[in-house]
């Protein structure tokens, strides 16, 4: 089994020029799959809602949700980097409270770390979970837990002074002890700006090319979800339909009686209602 990364070897990779890949994972046998393919980071994203728990937003998922998925997903990963996203409510109502369910992820759910969105009012939170031994990476931009006060799910930092905005945030956080910044639909000249402009790596999602690492919802990537696909989402397999022609095809055998055949069947005794009496 390979060694499990750490923060520290995951700043290395933007000093090394090395871009990053971080996708999302809920389960352990998508956990086990993703970790096989080599990704440098599984994040158990609040994303969780929409894409396995069918709520209309992140905002409803809970904690205990997120410490249910978060455990399967570090049961089927072996030695990946996990990191659980903490959902809205967790950390909004004070520095206690978001050490309280920080400490949860690691201790619960076996996490490497937790991601928690906002700017420069989740600062001096960030600094009280780094203090109590919590790493954290910071989530700017679009972020969709507050996606209401910021207009809905839109580009973020077009004119200038939310850009100016934008840079100052991730300043700030960088500053505060975040060790990498999850970049959320921002123009990607802006992204580029960011990302030289702090040290520690940008991962971005619908932030351009020059973020020092990506990250996707994976069931966007392997088209399985497609009730929303954002542009930025490069689908790079159709997995839905597939599914849904083994499913009718399932359906069809089992109906016309040709699944289970003979060699999907267990044998036994050939003469058993003889042998039984019957
Ligand atoms: O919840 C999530 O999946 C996320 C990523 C998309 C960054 O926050």
């Amino acid at each position: 089994m390979a060694k499990r990364k750490t923060v520290a070897d995951i700043i290395k990779m933007k000093q090394a020029g090395e871009k990053i890949t971080m996708l999302t994972a809920y389960d352990a046998a998508m956990a086990a799959m993703l970790y096989d393919a080599d990704v440098d980071v599984l994040l158990v994203g609040d994303s969780l809602g929409m894409v396995v728990l069918g709520y209309d937003s992140t905002v409803p998922v809970t904690m205990d949700e997120m410490i249910h998925h978060a455990s399967a997903v570090r049961r089927g990963s072996a030695s990946a980097f996990v990191v659980g996203d903490m959902p809205f409510g967790s950390y909004q109502s004070g520095v206690r409270d978001a050490i309280v369910n920080g400490t949860r992820f690691l201790k619960e759910a076996g996490c490497d770390a937790v991601k928690l969105e906002g700017g420069l009012e989740v600062c001096e939170t960030v600094e009280a979970l780094i203090r109590a031994g919590i790493s954290v990476i910071g989530h700017i931009g679009l972020t969709p837990q507050t996606a209401t006060q910021l207009g809905g799910y839109k580009v973020q930092g077009r004119d200038v002074e939310s850009a100016r905005k934008i840079i100052e945030e991730a300043r700030a956080l960088e500053k505060a002890g975040v060790f990498a910044l999850v970049l959320e639909c921002i123009p990607d000249e802006l992204g580029k700006i960011v990302s030289e402009e702090i040290a520690i790596p940008t991962i971005g999602i619908g932030a351009g090319v020059h973020c020092d690492g990506q990250v996707l919802v994976t069931h966007d990537l392997l088209g399985m979800f497609d009730k929303f696909i954002p542009s930025f989402v490069k689908t790079y397999c159709t997995l839905a339909p597939s599914i849904k022609d083994a499913v009718l095809e399932y359906n069809s055998e089992v109906r016309n009686g040709s699944y289970p055949d003979k060699e999907h069947s267990f044998r036994g005794e050939s003469n058993l209602r003889e042998l039984l009496g019957l």
